[in-house]
């Protein structure tokens, strides 16, 4: 269904994506691992085109993305769906506005059916009945959700979940891995789940893969890199400060000059 091959992407004279290769199938759940600030937002924003690469392919149900126009990119979008780090939600607006926002820019439906709508993508997320409140009013993971709910309203093929369960607490966070879960059997979408979080990747995964210094590093099912030999892996799923990985590796990767 997606599919990514030789993807670079520079900020500048910054290299974050450096010859990365990802194959994402229908209906499976493919986690991206990976520390912080190596590139996991950055690539999942080449795959919705929010950004664009600056070489290489990004096939997504066969289309070649990378070349298109953004009104062309806007029939693809309707597609996906993404659940941002932060939720992303309009804080001038409440959770009934930011849920429905983009129902009412682009889908022809009524009030009531827009109303009914939203009621049921809360329902979906556990959180009926909040449409009244403000973002301001919620918690992290209550955040989280309702942007998760405003991704359900556009019934995606594929939802891309960035970082879903961070910074909400483990109870929190099991209910959202639920719901990933759940939402993949019953919708039968296809899930991208960017995480650090290695509980979660083990427990929504079908696929895992790493990102490191710029590209996909390994793959394997959740056993797999549970057993995996690999150091890098190792010493990031273990969370050691020894190892292959240093403090200060993007001093010695990523500038060109
Ligand atoms: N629009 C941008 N302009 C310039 N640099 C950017 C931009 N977006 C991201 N970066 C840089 O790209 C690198 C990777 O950022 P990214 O947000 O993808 O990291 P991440 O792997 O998602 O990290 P985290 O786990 O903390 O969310 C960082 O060094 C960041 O500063
Ligand atoms: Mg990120």
């Amino acid at each position: 269904m997606i599919e990514i091959k030789n993807l670079h992407k520079s900020f500048g004279n910054h290299i974050i994506l450096n010859d990365c290769n990802l194959t994402i199938h229908e209906g499976e759940t493919k986690v991206i691992i990976g520390r912080s600030g190596t590139g996991k937002s950055v690539l999942l924003k080449n795959i919705i085109g929010i950004l664009r690469p600056d070489s290489g392919s990004i096939k997504i149900n066969g289309v070649e993305v990378t070349t298109l126009n953004e009104r062309e990119y806007n029939k693809i979008r309707m597609l996906m769906g993404m659940v941002f780090q932060g939720g992303a939600l309009f804080d001038s607006m409440n959770v009934g506005e930011n849920v429905s926002f983009v129902l009412n820019e682009f889908m022809k439906l009524d009030k009531k059916a827009i109303q009914a709508k939203v009621e049921r993508c809360l329902g979906m997320v556990g959180l009926s009945g909040i449409e009244k409140m403000m973002p301001s009013e919620l918690s992290g993971g209550m955040r989280k959700r309702v942007s998760l709910a405003r991704v359900l309203c556009m019934e995606p093929r594929i939802i891309f979940y960035d970082e879903p369960t961070t910074g909400v607490d483990p109870i929190t966070s099991d209910v959202i891995n639920n719901l990933i879960i759940d939402l993949r059997h019953k919708l039968k979408v296809t899930s991208i789940v960017v995480t650090h979080d290695i509980n979660s990747a083990y427990k929504v995964a079908d696929h895992i893969v790493m990102l490191y210094l710029g590209h996909i590093l390994a793959e394997g099912t959740p056993q797999e890199i549970r057993d995996t030999q690999h150091p890098v892996v190792r010493q990031f799923i273990k969370g050691e400060a020894k190892g292959p990985i240093t403090e200060n590796e993007n001093l010695i990767f990523g500038y060109t000059d």
